[in-house]
């Protein structure tokens, strides 16, 4: 069953389908208005949420499909010990999608391993948040009207800022984009998304402290707010909650055309007098979270549908496979199995290999 847990499970084709498809949304909502009729999501939010939840919940509302599902962990039975595997096999009877978050890094592949419908991670703990990063990708597309040769800024906490892991690996995949990563040393980038993310795939990259000295050269500027809730101690998140703010005046040195992202929420780290500078993207860019949700939610029931498809097919006494690289050739306990297709007559085909299936009488 595919889910979304890693930006990289999609392929950048993949990816840009889903920019294409949000694009046709926006443009014209009543064609979709119909799409998962019938169909529920189950939103299972483990950790507190409004951007993430509500939009995925307005993307389904938006396709005529319904929603079930929890904001907190404690109105679940998380709160009695149920494991994440147990929850996702229970929920997976409920509804055909599963949009979960947790605290725990890991914990949406684990459901994914053991759900039955298509699992997409919400953000878990400070590891990824591959829903927000198409989010990120839609807004740049957007606004940029490309995601290749960028010089993308990311400011804050680096360390536990799981949308920030997420897009940086997101944008390994394009052509000449530059990371410039802003924040104190405490929070600097973890090593792991150095190493296998930016080094292996051979990105350009600087590690800087001032705000000031990065922002002439950005064309984007990635935002963050300090996770005071990822913090093991408070008199550090105290003493480095005001490393960044962006104001105004700060804003002089900017590029005439350069973007202001953030995933939200905001605490002080951009100043509000900004807002209504056309530079300032991130109220934009929540409506595009929606937008590439209401994608995403399509292309994994499509997939469900034609993978459940694929595995119906009756056992037919009268037909058998005759094709020698079929797997049933060789797999003692496999029974064959086939599908009707309406051509000009009704033939019979293998579902594992697609061959025509032969009628005993013709051997
Ligand atoms: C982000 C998150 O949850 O990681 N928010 C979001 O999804 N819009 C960023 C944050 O909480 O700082």
């Amino acid at each position: 069953m595919r889910s979304l847990i890693d930006i990289v499970d999609f392929s950048l084709e993949e990816v840009e389908e889903l920019i294409q498809v949000a694009c046709d949304i926006d443009a014209h909502p009543e064609k979709y208005a119909e799409a998962c009729k019938g169909k529920k999501l189950a939103t299972l939010f483990f950790e507190p949420s409004t951007r993430t939840r509500l939009s995925f919940e307005a993307a389904m509302y938006e396709l005529g499909g319904n929603v079930i599902g929890f904001s907190e962990a404690g109105s679940s039975s998380a709160s009695k010990g149920e494991s994440v595997a147990d929850t996702a096999k229970v929920i997976s009877c409920y509804a055909d999608i599963i949009a979960m978050r947790h605290p725990l890094e890991g914990a949406p592949l684990v459901a994914s391993r053991n759900a039955t419908v298509p699992v997409i991670n919400a953000g878990d703990g400070g590891h990824l948040h591959p829903t927000q990063t198409l989010t990120d990708l839609l807004t740049i597309h957007r606004e940029k009207g490309r995601i290749d040769n960028l010089t993308v800024g990311f400011c804050g906490d680096l360390k536990y800022g799981r949308t920030v892991h997420s897009l940086i690996s997101a944008l390994s995949r394009y052509q000449n984009v530059k990371i410039v990563l802003i924040s104190p040393k405490e929070l600097a980038i973890p090593d792991y998304v150095k190493s296998d993310v930016m080094d292996l795939n051979g990105m350009c990259y600087e590690e800087i402290e001032s705000l000031e000295k990065a922002l002439p050269e950005l064309d984007i500027l990635y935002m963050t707010r300090i996770q005071r809730e990822r913090f093991d101690d408070l008199e550090t998140y105290e003493r480095l909650k005001d490393s960044y703010i962006l104001t105004a005046e700060k804003m002089r040195d900017a590029k005439a055309d350069m973007c202001i992202l953030h995933p939200l929420p905001r605490v002080n780290e951009i100043s509000v007098e900004i807002d209504s500078d056309p530079r300032a993207c991130y109220f934009r860019q929540v409506l595009n979270g929606k937008l590439i949700r209401m994608a995403l939610i399509l292309k994994l029931l499509a997939e469900k549908d034609r993978e459940e498809d694929r595995d119906e097919g009756e056992e037919l006494s009268s037909f058998v496979c005759k094709n020698p690289r079929c797997i049933t050739s060789t797999e003692q306990e496999l029974n064959q199995k086939f599908r009707s297709v309406e051509l000009k007559e009704r033939v019979y085909r293998c579902i594992y290999c697609e061959k025509d299936a032969v009628h005993k009488e013709e051997i």
